[in-house]
């Protein structure tokens, strides 16, 4: 059995057994937050794997027992204007977006919280496999803010529109058997599983035709191509929302342990 570390990341772990590379968050002191040292890392990775001919598969996946990811770094929000969060929502839409469009099957192993910038991502993957203590949500309304990573297009193609307008206006957080039920997740296993049958999907994916599997998320994708501009409105109301008092608010009650007064 081959295995070994796989890249060289401050935020990240890579570890390739049998084809299938295993990258870790690792930033379990701050739930996995995404900052910008992640997603540039994130960049790097996916793009390293997309070259390297070892990797057949991806499983996504957070350290420490807490969270997949708890949402992009909100301690750098302070300080943001419309256009630099612009910028910011690009930034991450174009990485997530290269992770959809991989050509090499990508499963999010999720176990704790999946918020904001993690639900993202964990939905820009092909498969997402949840413990039964898993929770998911776009608490960014909370904040004065609406999510910029691709959520308000990619969760309203997974869960559709009626579901996706109450988990984003209400910021709750769906457990993992609701997320199965209405298709946020593939499968809900126990926590001690989540490894091993995100390996084992992965496993009965990989002894298929490669260029059929490529094929499949391909046409898959074609699906989407029409609600590009919904990405672009994202964008541009996500910077919008960093022209507000009520996002000042939001963010700074978060950072103050507090909660927000909004009028
Ligand atoms: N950005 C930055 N830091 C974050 C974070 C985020 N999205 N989520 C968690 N953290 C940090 C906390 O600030 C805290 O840091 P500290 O120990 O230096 O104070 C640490 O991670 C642990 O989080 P804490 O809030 O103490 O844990 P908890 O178990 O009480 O609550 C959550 C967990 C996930 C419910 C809570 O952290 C939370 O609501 N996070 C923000 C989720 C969110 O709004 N995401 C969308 C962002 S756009």
């Amino acid at each position: 059995m081959s295995q070994q570390n796989w890249g060289s990341f401050q935020t990240l772990l890579g570890h390739l057994e049998e084809g299938v590379l295993t990258l870790t968050i690792n930033r379990p002191d701050k739930m996995n937050a995404l900052n910008q040292a992640v997603l540039t890392e994130l960049a790097q990775a996916i793009e390293q794997l997309e070259k390297d001919q070892a990797v057949k598969g991806v499983i996504l996946t957070g350290a420490g027992e807490k969270a997949f990811v708890a949402g992009a770094d909100i301690s750098e929000f302070k300080g943001a204007d419309v256009n630099s969060a612009m910028e910011m929502a690009s930034k991450g839409q174009a990485i997530f977006d290269r992770l959809e469009k991989s050509k090499k099957p990508t499963i999010a192993a999720i176990h704790g919280f999946a918020l904001g910038g993690g639900c993202e991502l964990a939905m820009a993957c092909h498969i997402r496999i949840a413990t039964e203590q898993a929770r998911f949500g776009q608490p960014e309304v909370n904040l004065g803010l609406i999510p910029g990573y691709g959520g308000t297009q990619r969760l309203t193609q997974l869960v559709g529109r009626g579901k996706a307008l109450e988990i984003m206006m209400t910021g709750n957080m769906v457990d993992a058997t609701n997320a199965l039920q209405i298709g946020l997740v593939n499968q809900v296993v126990p926590a001690t599983a989540l490894m091993e049958e995100a390996k084992k999907m992965m496993g009965t994916i990989l002894t298929k035709g490669p260029q059929a599997v490529a094929k499949v998320i391909e046409a898959v994708e074609a699906c989407f191509d029409k609600t590009k501009n919904g990405y672009q409105a994202e964008v541009t109301l996500f910077g919008q929302c960093f022209g507000t008092a009520e996002m000042q608010e939001g963010v700074s009650a978060f950072l103050e342990k507090r909660k927000p007064k909004f009028s």
